[in-house]
């Protein structure tokens, strides 16, 4: 693909217009609401997470009340969302910012990225939704993104290629320095994965970035992305 600043000037115009903007999470830079629905939102859709959201937010409104509750009280509000590995993470990641960062979560995604439950990825999108860092994110829907408009059809199962796909995350990050940016570009990666570059029959006529995409130059956008085993 040619012109990294276009792919990222592309994806923040779009998703102004066309992307989420009314999702509850998205009306704070707080990062404990965040932090929350990044975490319920790693392995479940947003339809689902909406409910649960709002009853988490109701019943600990902070990381201190999260802290303190039991963790069975916190199983018990999590019960039917699943991955319950989550919900203990959750609850650990909660206790260690209450006693060892005195309630208020780090603010770069380098430290975030040391919390319990917290991945690269999401520590990223914390990060970059709540700091405005400039910095990438990788989910699985964003994956399939990037190697499609990049046709990077490496095998991701070995390492090696998975680390080269995340340097070139890095390298389409927008350098434009306003304080809506980064939310946006973030917000506009997670929002094309969803709705547009679906894993199958993506809707590449309503693709902002379609022009400069190798996959649908191709003709085979399916074929992204590329891993042979889990
Ligand atoms: N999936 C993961 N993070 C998300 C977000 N912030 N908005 C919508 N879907 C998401």
């Amino acid at each position: 693909m040619s012109a990294p600043q276009d792919f990222s000037a592309l994806v923040v115009r779009w998703q102004r217009t066309h992307g989420r903007n009314h999702l509850p999470w998205q009306a704070t830079r707080e990062p404990y609401p965040v932090w929350l629905s990044e975490i319920m939102l790693q392995q479940t859709q947003v339809a689902t997470v909406l409910g649960y959201f709002e009853r988490f937010m109701q019943r600990f409104p902070d990381v201190r009340a999260l802290a303190a509750a039991s963790q069975d009280e916190v199983l018990a509000l999590w019960s039917g969302l699943g991955y319950y590995s989550r919900a203990r993470n959750l609850h650990r990641c909660a206790q260690i910012v209450v006693v060892q960062h005195g309630g208020a979560f780090p603010r770069s995604a380098q430290e975030l990225a040391q919390l319990p439950g917290i991945g690269r990825s999401t520590a990223a999108a914390i990060a970059a939704f709540c700091f405005g860092e400039r910095v990438a994110i990788l989910d699985a829907n964003v994956r399939r993104v990037l190697t499609r408009v990049l046709g990077f059809d490496a095998d991701l199962a070995q390492a090696a290629n998975e680390r080269a796909l995340w340097l070139q995350a890095d390298a389409l990050l927008p350098h434009q320095q306003l304080a809506e940016t980064m939310p946006r570009y973030t917000q506009g990666l997670m929002d094309l994965g969803a709705g547009i570059c679906l894993p199958r029959a993506p809707r590449c006529t309503q693709c902002p970035v379609q022009a400069l995409c190798v996959a649908y130059r191709q003709g085979e956008p399916e074929r992204y992305p590329v891993r042979t085993r889990k």
